[in-house]
């Protein structure tokens, strides 16, 4: 019998990684990973290691879900040392509970590994601090994957004031969501950024507010991986932007766009 390690990969800067993060994947001898996680991180894996790739994308979906759990089953059933690296923290809009329901049922070891969550990372990255003892007494992290435009989230409880909304998977919903955060109270001039690809050498950071965010998004032809920060917290960006991108330009900028599945 082999065992499974739900590992959180981080928002993509390899050191971003966790010691045991790291000490698994150097041990592993398989490693199941998904599209936002990036080449260099991969790196740490033993080169004999065998990489199978069963990311997502929009438009791309490589394997499902159940076919995702049903492999790291059988990969375990044969005795791997197997580590399912996830980008972010497993357990935030990354399904880890799903995939390791299945190792319970079939009674295979597993341990889950927390990763920096992209608001947490990327937050930081930007120099917008998600709590601010004067602007925002708590965090509210959503999914902008809107199933049918407007229904899904809570619009009365995101515009309430003294908060910082953090939006994964938000771009293409960019102007619903500021439209519904206004018709449901929060003021137009509230602050608001959009980040692509945050801790990377390929980070940009958009500002704006709910009124104009969306247009200057779309004016900046940002690409995915990216992430929305909506709230006062937003302003102090100007001020606190300590990262300059270039200057660990020797990480890889490329997202592994599609690979092919070795299963
Ligand atoms: C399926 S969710 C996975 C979230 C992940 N489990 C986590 O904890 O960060 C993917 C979304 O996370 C956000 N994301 C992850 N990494 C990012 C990055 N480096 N820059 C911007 N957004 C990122 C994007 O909104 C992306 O669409």
């Amino acid at each position: 019998m082999g065992r499974v390690a739900l590992v959180g990969a981080g928002p993509g800067h390899p050191d971003l990684l966790t010691m045991r993060a790291a000490r698994l994947l150097g041990e592993a001898d398989v490693i199941v990973y998904d599209r936002l996680v990036g080449p260099q991180i991969l790196e740490l894996a033993r080169p004999r290691a065998q990489r199978i790739y069963v990311g997502k994308s929009t438009a791309n979906h490589v394997l499902p879900q159940k076919e995702i759990s049903a492999l790291l089953v059988r990969l375990a059933l044969d005795g791997k040392r197997v580590v399912r690296l996830k980008g972010g923290d497993p357990f935030i809009f990354g399904r880890g509970a799903e995939e390791i329901e299945m190792l319970a049922v079939h009674g295979i070891p597993f341990e889950v590994v927390p990763g920096i969550t992209a608001a947490a990372g990327i937050a930081a990255y930007a120099g917008i601090p998600l709590t601010h003892r004067d602007i925002a007494h708590s965090v509210t992290l959503v999914t902008g994957h809107l199933q049918d435009e407007t229904a899904d989230l809570d619009w009365p409880a995101l515009a309430r004031p003294g908060q910082t909304l953090v939006v994964y998977m938000g771009l293409l919903g960019l102007p619903v969501i500021c439209r519904e955060l206004v018709a449901h109270g929060m003021p137009a001039t509230t602050a608001a950024a959009v980040v692509q690809h945050g801790t990377l050498p390929t980070q940009r950071v958009i500002t704006g507010t709910l009124a104009d965010l969306a247009e200057r998004t779309a004016d900046a032809r940002l690409v995915a991986p990216t992430l929305i920060i909506i709230g006062e917290v937003v302003r102090l960006c100007g001020t606190l932007d300590w990262f300059q991108p270039d200057v660990i330009s020797e990480v890889a900028a490329a997202w592994p766009e599609s690979r092919p599945v070795i299963a």
